[in-house]
């Protein structure tokens, strides 16, 4: 911990979805480089969580749990009030909270694809929208990072809602970017390959359907992802963690619009 760089430090940031899988490693990483951390998610109790987790480990750093359903302008406009109010600055925005409801498309129910366009992309856009309001006000610039997915890139089979939301992010992000460049606002994007380490997109069901699309048993999952990355390693939510903390500091800051995939090297980049 003592050697660890602080590239983070004094910084304020939100990370939405942060009571689970990605979304809790990236606010630990981010805690980690210093930053206080808003974690905000719908599962109020899982968001506690991961920040006795911080306050554990990282005493340095503020961790705050809010309720919050990014698809509600209203919960959303209460963060950045509230952050407002409490911090000096507010800094990084990280949209995380998603879902992915699988399945072919002849079988999908039009609810599960409007579920899927609510938080993947009308949950992102409120959170971009309001975090940028309260950053353009400060006039200290910021960054925001979207994480998308590797199927943002390259589709993946039985996932249409999915594909098409993580597309969707990589787009809003590059326009978003155009638009905020003037206020010393970056925007960039990480797609992370497989990383099944805490997540709840990866339960039992989704497994199954993984399963049956590649006719494989359930407990073969894993390694089959595995063995599609270059590199033949398991990514972990440090793996993803690390780029976002990079996205979000000092270090990329001639870096906006673009879109680093972290994948083991499963997706190239055309
Ligand atoms: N795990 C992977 O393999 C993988 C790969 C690529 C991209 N991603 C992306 O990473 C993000 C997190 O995925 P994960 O696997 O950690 O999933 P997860 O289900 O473990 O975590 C998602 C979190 O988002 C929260 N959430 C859901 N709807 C919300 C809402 N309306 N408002 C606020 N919070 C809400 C959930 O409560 C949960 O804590 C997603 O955007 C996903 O697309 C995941």
């Amino acid at each position: 911990m003592m050697n660890e760089s602080k590239e983070l430090n004094g910084k304020t940031a939100v990370i939405t979805g942060a009571g689970s899988g990605l979304g809790r490693s990236i606010a630990i990483g981010i805690a980690r480089a210093g930053a206080n951390v808003v974690i905000a998610d719908i599962n109020k109790q899982q968001a506690t969580q991961t920040c006795e987790m911080i306050n554990k480990k990282m005493p340095e750093v503020t961790a705050t749990a809010v309720l919050c359903d990014v698809t509600n302008e209203v919960d959303v406009e209460k963060i950045f009030a509230n952050i407002k109010e409490s911090f000096e600055s507010f800094d990084i925005l990280v949209n995380a909270a998603g879902v992915a409801p699988a399945g072919a498309l002849v079988d999908m129910p039009v609810d599960k694809w409007r579920f899927a366009l609510e938080v993947n992309l009308t949950g992102y856009f409120l959170m971009a929208k309001h975090a940028a309001r309260l950053m353009i006000e400060q006039g200290t610039g910021g960054t925001i990072v979207n994480l998308s997915s590797k199927s943002g890139l390259d589709a993946s089979k039985n996932n249409t809602p999915y594909n098409a939301t993580k597309a969707g992010e990589l787009h809003m992000a590059r326009g978003w970017a155009m638009e905020l460049g003037q206020h010393n606002i970056r925007v960039n994007s990480v797609c992370p390959g497989n990383v099944f380490e805490g997540s709840k997109i990866w339960n039992p069901e989704y497994i199954k359907v993984c399963a049956k699309k590649y006719n494989i048993e359930p407990e073969e999952v894993i390694p089959h992802y595995v063995s599609k990355t270059i590199l033949n390693k398991e990514i972990k939510g440090r793996d993803i963690a690390d780029a976002v903390v990079f996205l979000a500091s000092e270090k990329s800051r001639m870096i906006t619009g673009q879109t680093l995939v972290v994948d083991a090297g499963q997706v190239m980049v055309r």
